[in-house]
C-alpha cells in the first residue's frame, strides 16, 4: 500500500489477508490511530492497544454493532449472549462458571488427555509420511479437547471445524452475505447437536468424566445464578470456537513459522527445551486471533490523541505484537525470546481464559512433531484461511522422512 491514509479496515482484501504485516508496520509509523471511513479507529502500537484492554471503561457489548451487521438472526443470538462480546455483571457471572473448568486439576487431567492423543497422531503421522499438517494433524487436537470437555459424541466431531469457520467468518470486518447464511446455519445446526447432548447429561449427572467442562456449566451457580438454556447452549458454542480454530492455527502456523526459518527449526531440534519459549514467540510472530473490538465508554487518551467517548476500537494484537518499541528486532523469529510480553491472548477482564490449555497443547504437540521427525519438510504450496480476523493456514503440505 502505497498511501497509507487510504488504508480502510473495512475494505481490506486478499493481499491483505496474505500478508497483513508491511500494511500493520505501515500504519503503526505512520497513521498508529488510524481512523476508518466508518468513523472506527484501528490501533496498531503495543501500548494503546494495552491501554484498550486493560481499561475497565472500554465495553465489549456488541448488541448494537452486530444488530448493525447481521439483523436479528441465530449469529446475531449467539454472539451477543456469549461472553466474550459482554460486560459485567452477565461476563463476570458466566466466566467465573467457565472458570471452574479450568482449574489446576482439570488441566492436570487435560494434560494427560493431550499427551495420549498426540502419542496416537504422532503415529499415524510415521505411517503417512507424507501429509496435511493442518487436516491430519493440528486439528484434530483441539477437535478431541472441546469434544471432551463439551461430551460431544465421535460422530459429530468431524463437523467442528467447519462449524466453527463458519461462525467466526462472520466476524471478519468484510462479510459476504453467503458467509452470514453460512454462519446461521452452523448455530443452529450447532445448537440443535448441543440440545440433546445437554439434555442427555441433565438426566445423566453422574455419567460426566473428571475433567468435562459441560457439568459445571449446566448445573454450576454464581452467586445463586444458573444459566439459562439460551445462555448455556450459546456459551457452549463459543468455547468450541475460542478454543478449537486459535488452536489449530497455533500449532499450524508454529510448523510453518519453522519451515520458513530453518536456523531456528535446527535450534529447536538440537535443543527441545526450547519449546516453551518458541511456543510464546510463535503466538506473538503469527498470532492465530489478529485484531480485537471494543466501544470507549469514556473517552481514552492515548498520549497524542484522545478518543472520545463512543468510538468504536479495532485493536491489532498482530501489528501490537511486532512494534519495535517492545519486541527488538521484531521480524525476526527468536524462539528464546525474552521477555516476551506478546498480546496474543489480550489482557485485562477478557483475558483469554484457555491461554494455559492452549500453551500446553501447543508445547506438546510441536514439541513432539519436531522431536520425533526432524526431517519435517514443507511438501508443496500452502493456503492460508481467507479471514482477517483469525490467522491460520487451510492446508498445510508436509512430509516427514
Ligand atoms: C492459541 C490459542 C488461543 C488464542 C490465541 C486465544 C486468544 C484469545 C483472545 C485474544 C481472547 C480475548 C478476546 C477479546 O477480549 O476480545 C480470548 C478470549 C477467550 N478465550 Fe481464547 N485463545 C486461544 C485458545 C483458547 C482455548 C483453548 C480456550 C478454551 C477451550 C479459550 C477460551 C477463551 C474464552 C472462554 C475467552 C473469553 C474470555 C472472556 O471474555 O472473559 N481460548 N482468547
Amino acid at each position: 500500500m502505497t498511501d497509507i491514509a487510504e488504508f480502510d479496515l473495512n475494505a481490506i482484501g486478499p493481499a491483505y489477508i496474505e500478508d497483513p504485516y508491511p500494511t500493520l508496520r505501515a500504519l503503526r509509523e505512520r497513521s498508529p490511530v488510524h481512523r476508518n471511513a466508518d468513523g472506527s479507529v484501528f490501533l496498531t502500537r503495543h501500548a494503546d492497544v494495552l491501554k484498550v484492554y486493560q481499561s475497565r471503561a472500554m465495553l465489549s457489548d456488541k448488541t448494537e454493532e452486530f444488530g448493525k451487521k447481521f439483523g436479528q438472526c441465530p449469529l446475531h443470538t449467539h454472539h451477543t449472549t456469549s461472553l466474550v462480546f459482554n460486560d459485567p455483571p452477565y461476563h463476570t457471572v458466566v466466566r467465573k462458571l467457565l472458570a471452574s473448568a479450568f482449574t489446576p486439576r482439570k488441566l492436570a487431567v487435560f494434560e494427560g488427555l493431550i499427551e495420549g492423543i498426540v502419542e496416537r497422531l504422532l503415529d499415524r503421522v510415521e505411517e503417512k509420511g507424507e501429509l496435511d499438517l493442518i487436516e491430519d494433524f493440528a486439528k484434530v487436537l483441539p477437535t478431541e479437547i472441546i469434544s471432551f470437555m463439551l461430551g460431544i459424541p465421535p460422530e459429530y466431531r468431524q463437523k467442528l471445524r467447519g462449524y466453527s469457520l463458519a461462525i467466526l467468518g462472520a466476524l471478519d470486518p468484510v462479510v459476504p452475505p453467503e458467509r452470514i447464511k453460512a454462519g446461521n446455519e452452523a448455530v443452529v445446526e450447532f445448537t440443535e447437536i448441543l440440545s440433546d447432548i445437554i439434555d442427555h447429561r441433565r438426566r445423566n449427572r453422574e455419567g460426566a468424566m473428571e475433567g468435562e467442562v459441560l457439568e459445571s456449566l449446566i448445573f454450576g451457580e454464581v452467586d445463586g445464578k444458573r444459566l439459562n438454556d439460551e445462555e448455556l447452549m450459546q456459551n457452549c458454542i463459543f468455547l468450541l470456537n475460542a478454543g478449537h480454530e486459535t488452536t489449530t492455527s497455533l500449532v499450524g502456523n508454529s510448523v510453518g513459522i519453522l519451515l520458513k526459518n530453518p536456523d531456528e527449526h535446527r535450534r529447536l531440534i538440537a535443543d527441545p527445551g526450547l519449546i516453551t519459549s518458541a511456543v510464546e514467540e510463535f503466538l506473538r510472530v503469527e498470532s492465530p486471533l489478529q485484531q480485537g473490538n471494543r466501544l470507549a465508554g469514556e473517552a481514552i487518551d492515548l498520549g497524542d490523541t484522545v478518543l472520545p467517548k463512543g468510538t468504536y476500537i479495532h485493536t491489532s494484537i498482530a501489528g501490537a505484537n511486532r512494534d519495535p518499541a517492545v519486541f527488538a528486532d521484531p521480524d525476526r523469529v527468536d524462539l528464546s525470546r525474552s521477555p516476551n510480553k506478546h498480546l496474543a491472548f489480550a489482557t485485562g477482564i477478557h483475558v483469554c481464559l484457555g491461554a494455559t490449555l492452549a500453551r500446553v497443547e501447543g508445547r506438546i504437540a510441536v514439541g513432539g512433531l519436531v522431536k520425533r521427525f526432524p526431517k519435517l519438510a514443507a511438501n508443496g504450496p500452502a493456503t492460508m484461511v481467507p479471514l482477517a480476523r483469525f490467522r491460520g493456514y487451510a492446508s498445510l503440505p508436509v512430509r516427514v522422512r
